[in-house]
């Protein structure tokens, strides 16, 4: 019988099982699914595990410090943090293609991490065990996705499952690799994580990077982090959290348009909205959301955050368009 009770002690009994005294590490990304696999295998492993949470200076704004003090709080976790926003700032410069941003955050984040496991392994000096597993956050629909379900065509490379280098050195504890979504919440709040985290939004591993059509850059983040900040309080202020699955915020970096602000001409780039409403993210429709949300979180934008002049609503359901726009 599925209970998330039957799945919490299955999944603890199973990873004890295959860590044995060895340790492991997780990398937190601030969402919900990292979130969970990690609490699930600190119940599991207690102090053998360590999360490190990794700035790839592509989170949204208020991220970092919800998971340094949130979810610090709630499990009593170990955690390392380390700061790597200019190594991904520097890997991304002058490349625009989306397969390859998502590539390239892929590979950086394993390096990343390989050097937080050093370092992790020192630390825990001449006695301690190795560092043998890597835990990660992989739900069924990411393993359909990537083509390794179903044998569904490979639609794109999700970090965590089809971007993974070569060259890696652990073994994968993936604990939530037969789940949805909505069990994943449940299984989260089971473990006693607050609602903060467990209700958030979906957010993709390569983050702001996919978000920005066009080439990555800091002054490029920064925007978009003001547009997507000021979306989602909106969203949040007007109740519409549980109705809307995620509201993808997107920098269309490279068009420009024609506008008229204050006494002059401007030539700014256009935000997309993108709010849909779905039970797994396999399909997905496009929210239809109250006109004067949509009006203030365009007014604000326009108003708030420059060089932007234009709000635009994405209106396509999944398929045939994806939830994110890369
Ligand atoms: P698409 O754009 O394929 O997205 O319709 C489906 C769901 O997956 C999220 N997403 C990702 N999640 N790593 C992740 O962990 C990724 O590389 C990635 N790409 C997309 C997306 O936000 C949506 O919820």
């Amino acid at each position: 019988v599925w209970t998330t009770t039957n799945v919490v002690d299955e999944q603890v009994a199973a990873i004890r099982e295959q860590v044995g005294s060895a340790r492991a590490i997780c990398g937190l990304s601030g969402g919900v699914d990292s979130a969970v696999a990690a609490a699930l295998v600190q119940k599991a492993i207690g102090d053998q595990l360590t999360c490190v949470y990794v700035d790839h200076g592509l989170m949204r704004k208020g991220e970092t410090e919800q998971v340094e003090k949130d979810f610090v709080a709630a499990t009593g976790v170990q955690l390392k943090v380390v700061d790597a926003s200019e190594r991904f700032l520097k890997a991304l410069a002058g490349v625009s293609d989306p397969e390859q941003k998502r590539k390239i955050i892929g590979r950086e984040f394993i390096r990343v991490f390989e050097q937080a496991q050093a370092e992790i392994v020192a630390e825990s000096g001449a006695a301690g065990e190795p560092v043998k597993f890597l835990v990660q956050g992989t739900l069924y629909p990411d393993i359909v996705e990537s083509g390794g379900g179903t044998g569904t065509a490979n639609i794109k490379s999700h970090h965590n499952v089809g971007g993974l280098p070569e060259d890696l050195e652990f073994e994968l504890i993936e604990p939530l690799r037969q789940l949805f979504k909505d069990e994943v919440r449940a299984v989260g709040a089971e473990l006693g994580l607050p609602d903060e985290i467990v209700q958030r939004q979906p957010f993709p591993g390569p983050g702001l990077g996919i978000r920005i059509v066009g080439e990555v850059t800091k002054e490029r983040l920064d925007l978009l982090r003001e547009a997507d900040a000021i979306a989602r309080e909106e969203l949040t202020a007007a109740g519409l959290d549980r109705e809307i699955w995620q509201c993808p915020v997107v920098l269309l970096a490279d068009v420009r348009s024609v506008g008229v602000q204050g006494d002059g001409r401007s030539y700014g780039h256009p935000i997309v909205l993108r709010p849909v409403s779905s039970e797994d993210a396999m399909t997905a429709d496009w929210t239809r959301m109250p006109y004067d949300v949509l009006a203030r979180i365009s007014t604000r934008i326009t108003n708030e955050v420059s060089d932007v002049n234009r709000v635009v609503l994405d209106v396509t359901s999944k398929p045939p368009g994806t939830i994110e726009w890369e």
